[in-house]
């Protein structure tokens, strides 16, 4: 239990009030109501620049940091990676279409997808957009209307993965039971190939991605997975008579989202790439990364007002208007302590006063189910009714993520410093656009 809230990274308490971006949220919810999301994209470019020069300041080669835009597609932030020269991975024609349009020039877009349609890859191809084998069948279907000697990479499955939760753990034969769907399991990759070559398509890229969302105790084994990359690149360059052009380690680098947890080694992660990459005897030009969470995780903030707060069955349950149709992560991710459930953790700060009376707070959102919970008997301060309380870390997998169960619109979007408004709440209007005239 800590009995000071200790605010990290880009946010500030001032007159015991919480500002993001040097402004109060207090004032962001009261201007744009809430449930908001509010983006620093200061923050933003600022972590992606980390992890860029990272590995640029221990790279022999050049580097390529891919942004994974299923972590967060608001247009602001990936006009501010564009410009900053990031590439992007998408996993969807639409993704594709949002980074075109916010600058990323086609040549810095790769497609890492699953269960891929005929119809994504046409997409795809008339965009010109760098595609990653998930599968025999995809290769084939697509082997079928690209030009001949087409550049694809291929996605392999290192047999070993890590992530914070069994649902988000994306190498091995099964994660905790669950069969993983993704990537051309070891013994089959030079045999993906070999029949890609006779299809007249060119392999120039290996591609892993073992899971999300790790710490750095989870470093070492994920750079064990680097290692057997490395190799089957080399066995891939033998059989192809070249080496290959690049190598993706995927995304899965993690932010601290319990005050104890440190934040992720990220010049060990660098170095040990680097260090391996330049230990191989592969001439491949480029180290590419993929990373989401790190890049825009710690960067935003969920405001979401407080409107009853009461005693029910012995627990303080604080109930607000930002449930799991708006965060679904504390709901849809957690882990078994003993036979005790823990959510998914997002610290929950009170903004409109930091400090104060404490007591185990259940904060419940406006849906109609019991796991509707954002924190659990949580030790924080105990909100007033009309407080705005600050859920961090949200800036990834958040909006991303978001629905409209109970027809509760999706919220806003706001970015700071700027104080913008990027995406409007959704109202009756919205939600009714696509039901055909006289339907509803
Ligand atoms: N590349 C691929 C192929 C991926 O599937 C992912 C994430 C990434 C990169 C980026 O991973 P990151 O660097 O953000 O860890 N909804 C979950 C996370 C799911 C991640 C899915 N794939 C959450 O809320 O934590």
């Amino acid at each position: 239990m800590i009995d000071m809230i200790e605010i990290k990274g880009h946010l500030e308490v001032e007159d015991n009030r919480l500002h993001v971006g040097g402004v109060p949220c207090t004032e962001i919810a009261d201007e744009f109501g809430t449930p908001t999301y509010v983006y620093n994209t200061d923050r933003v470019l600022e972590n992606y620049r980390r992890l860029r020069d990272g590995l640029e300041a221990n790279a022999d080669r050049e580097i390529v940091v891919y942004y994974a835009v299923k972590a967060n597609f608001n247009p602001a932030i990936l006009t501010a990676l564009a410009g900053e020269g990031a590439y992007a991975d998408v996993l969807s024609v639409h993704e594709a279409e949002f980074a075109l349009r916010t600058g990323f020039p086609r040549e810095r877009i790769m497609y890492t997808g699953t269960s891929v349609t005929d119809e994504t890859m046409e997409h795809l191809l008339e965009k010109g957009i760098l595609i990653n084998i998930d599968s025999f069948s995809q290769m084939r279907r697509l082997a079928r209307i690209a030009p001949d000697g087409l550049e694809v990479s291929v996605r392999w499955n290192p047999g070993e993965g890590a992530g914070f939760d069994p649902k988000v753990i994306t190498a091995g034969a099964r994660s905790h039971g669950r069969p993983v769907k993704f990537g051309i399991e070891e013994g089959k990759v030079l045999d993906l190939c070999r029949e890609a070559l006779e299809l007249g398509l060119r392999p120039v890229g290996l591609h892993q991605h073992i899971g999300s969302g790790w710490t750095g105790d989870d470093v070492d084994r994920f750079l064990d997975t680097v290692a057997l990359t490395l190799g089957m690149a080399e066995r891939m360059a033998d059989l192809l008579g070249h080496d290959l052009r690049q190598v993706d380690f995927g995304g899965g680098p993690g932010i601290p989202y319990r005050p104890e947890q440190e934040e992720f080694p990220i010049e060990r992660y660098c170095k040990g790439i680097c260090q391996q990459v330049a230990d191989s005897a592969l001439g491949i030009e480029r180290i590419c990364v993929e990373s989401g969470r790190y890049i825009v995780g710690d960067a935003g903030v969920l405001l979401t007002r407080a409107n009853t707060v009461e005693e029910k069955s012995g627990c303080t349950i604080v109930g607000v208007d930002a449930g799991f149709n708006t965060l679904l992560r504390p709901a849809f991710y957690g882990e078994y302590v003993g036979d005790m459930y823990r959510e998914a953790y997002h610290e929950i700060v009170d903004a409109s006063r930091v400090e104060g009376s404490r007591d185990h707070c259940t904060v419940a959102g406006p849906l109609c189910e019991t796991g509707d919970l954002l924190a659990i008997d949580r030790w924080m301060t105990r909100p007033e009714e009309g407080d705005i309380l600050a859920i961090l870390g949200a800036g990834a997998y958040g909006y991303s993520m978001a629905s409209v169960y109970n027809l509760q619109p999706r919220p806003a979007e706001v970015v700071v410093p700027a104080g913008k408004l990027v995406t409007r709440r959704e109202d009756m209007e919205s939600l009714t656009q696509n039901y055909q005239e006289g339907s509803l």
